[in-house]
């Protein structure tokens, strides 16, 4: 009884990346908050490409798995790397538990399609179709869309990898008292993860941290000390059971955890800024090679030129650093390294408030003039008074 599979009656149709039709992701809808700069990013699947650093970590993590449950005659895990980064709201929140006012969930920190749908913000917006469709163990990598604060290690897009185990065989007989946490479920996810790590970073230091995500229950972190520092590398845990049942797996227990490939490619490969992942210059795209970890070499960078822009905000208008961050992407582009909030004050008698950010503008391959940057910042300018109806100090 408990050992059934969804039927397939209920599993929902995974939709492939080749289903999706960027130009129908901006849409005249009150939710809708996804800029052309985004759509732009939309189906280039760094993760997939030859050669390219994400792609390097994803395969070795992937041949880890495979090899291991080789060795251990286990299931198989099967590989995701084209389902739409377009999913359901309730997919990617509801399914994994996470309450209807949990931060995530606002429109400051998630791009919105409609009501109903939405660019992914994580990987785990897969778990409970994947598993649906009768999937015990896979992998699922893609694209994951959060509106962020721009700097070195932010970008709006970046890469994850999930991963997802469930025991049939485990699931307790009909009757029995259930237990969230199974422990040799525990164990098993400690093991894959810690001999993960070592096949990607070499024989590592590493330790675990109790965390907390809503959809797993215990939660952990897995740090290693990498480079004279202790690097956070992934989140897991057991799964709520909830979420299996919802899914149609009974009492099957199971683990899941999730990676974001850029913060582990930075540090492998030594790449100081995430833009560089996007970059189609020859001199970044041709250093890597499929199947080896290098190095990064830089090449040279180009001068900095930094402007701040300072504003009175309009208390009628919702106004978050995030949206600044979207303007800038628009008109910047990747020509944009880093925007910072440095100062902001109440004034005492109008009770107006005054922010004052810095924006580092930089190209990663080429160099440009100051007239161009004014330019480009001119329209930062005007566009935060259109939309914003700030009134500009500086
Ligand atoms: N989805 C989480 C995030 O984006 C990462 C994560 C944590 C995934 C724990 C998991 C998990 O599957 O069990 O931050």
């Amino acid at each position: 009884m408990y050992n059934m599979r969804a039927s397939t009656a209920e599993a929902p149709v995974l939709d492939r990346m080749d289903s999706l039709k960027p130009n129908e992701l901006i849409k005249d809808d009150p939710m809708n908050n996804i800029s052309p700069a985004i759509v732009e990013r939309v189906g280039r699947s760094l993760h997939t490409m030859p050669n390219h650093p994400l792609s390097i970590i994803k395969q070795k993590i992937e041949t880890y798995f495979t090899e291991r449950s080789k060795k251990q005659n286990g299931a198989e895990f099967m590989i995701f790397d084209d389902l739409s980064p377009k999913v359901k709201i309730t997919a990617n929140f509801d399914d994994l538990l996470i309450p209807p006012d949990h931060v995530s969930r606002s429109a400051s920190d998630t791009y919105y399609i409609d009501d109903e749908t939405m660019l992914r913000g994580h990987t785990s917006a897969h778990q409970a179709s994947l598993l649906k469709n009768g999937h015990d163990s896979f992998l699922c990598t893609g694209d994951v869309y959060r509106r962020d604060e721009i700097d070195a290690s932010h970008y709006p897009v970046f890469h994850q990898m999930e991963g997802v185990r469930v025991f049939p065989e485990k699931a307790p007989p009909e009757g029995s008292e259930k237990i969230q946490g199974n422990k040799e479920v525990e164990a098993d996810l400690k093991d894959a993860l810690e001999g993960m790590v070592d096949a990607v970073f070499g024989p590592v230091e590493k330790r675990w941290v109790d965390a907390y995500f809503p959809f797993t229950e215990p939660s952990f972190e897995l740090e290693i000390y990498y480079n004279d520092k202790w690097l956070e590398v992934l989140g897991c845990g057991v799964m709520q059971q909830d979420i299996l049942r919802r899914a149609g797996r009974g009492e099957q227990p199971g683990w899941a955890f999730g990676l974001g490939l850029e913060r582990l490619a930075m540090v492998l490969f030594n790449i100081p800024d995430i833009r560089l992942f996007w970059s189609q210059d020859e001199r970044f795209t041709g250093q890597f090679k499929d199947g080896e970890i290098t190095e990064f070499k830089p090449f040279s960078k180009y001068p900095a030129a930094t402007r701040d822009v300072s504003f009175w905000l309009d208390p009628a208008k919702s106004f978050h650093q995030n949206d600044l961050c979207e303007v800038v992407r628009g008109k910047a582009g990747d020509l944009v390294e880093k925007v910072e909030l440095v100062d902001e004050f109440t004034h005492p008698k109008t009770n107006r408030t005054s922010n004052m950010f810095r924006i580092v503008y930089c190209s990663l391959d080429k160099t440009f003039t100051s007239d161009e940057v004014n330019v480009i910042h001119d329209g930062v300018r005007e566009e935060l008074v259109a939309n914003f109806n700030v009134e500009l100090r500086i």
